[in-house]
């Protein structure tokens, strides 16, 4: 995998996360705790230090050099601060070629349309650069800001899986959805 210059868009630069973002990425997570726990696994006190954010850069890193996930950050223009995270997980290659998409943005920044300007700048990536056939995407049934994205995006429904994440504690029914890339 060749990566990579940075992707502009209007609002954002995106890139792949690094060893170098865990303040910015703890101030994230610190100031999105109740924002994203609704929607995310139960975490502990832990995940909301600087060691923890280390440990998962760490981590990222190690999952980028093993084309199994590629975990990024959107920054404002000036690449202080994170705006929105997403990750393309999962990579499997052979003959499937597809990852699992998850995303997050900053609660300030919601309803600005700036999680959809993101993902439409990396998603051509993820087809193109990375080399995938199928971006896949669920969410729980009540998460409509989630569904709407992902309809703008041109996510297609393919399934309803029940019990299937453990969010918040809870096993939830997700909605099952991907986008296939245009050849
Ligand atoms: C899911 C999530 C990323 C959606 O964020 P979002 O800001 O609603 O998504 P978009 O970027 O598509 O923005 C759409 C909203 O911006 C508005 N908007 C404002 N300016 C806009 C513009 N220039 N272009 C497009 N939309 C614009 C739209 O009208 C829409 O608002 P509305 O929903 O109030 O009608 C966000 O709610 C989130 O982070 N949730 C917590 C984590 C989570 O649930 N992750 C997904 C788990 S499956």
């Amino acid at each position: 995998m060749s990566v990579l210059h940075p992707i502009t868009t209007p609002r954002a630069v995106l890139r792949l996360a690094d060893v170098a973002d865990a303040s910015r990425l703890l101030r994230y997570r610190q100031r999105n705790r109740a924002h994203l726990a609704p929607w995310e696994p139960l975490r502990d006190e832990a995940y909301y230090t600087l060691d923890h954010c280390v440990q998962t850069l760490a981590e990222s890193r190690e999952a980028i050099r093993l084309d199994r996930a590629y975990p990024f950050y959107a920054l404002d223009l000036s690449g202080q601060e994170i705006l929105a995270s997403f990750t393309f997980a999962n990579v499997v290659r052979g003959a499937f070629q597809a990852c699992h998409l998850g995303y997050s943005v900053d609660a300030h920044r919601q309803g600005q349309g700036l999680m959809r300007e993101v993902l439409e700048a990396a998603l051509p990536w993820a087809f193109h650069e990375l080399g995938m056939h199928r971006v896949m995407a669920n969410y729980m049934p009540r998460n409509e800001r989630s569904g709407q994205l992902l309809a703008r995006l041109g996510f297609e429904r393919e399934g309803y899986a029940k019990r299937y994440l453990q969010i918040a504690g809870t096993w939830e029914d997700h909605v099952l959805t991907s986008l296939i890339r245009d050849h």
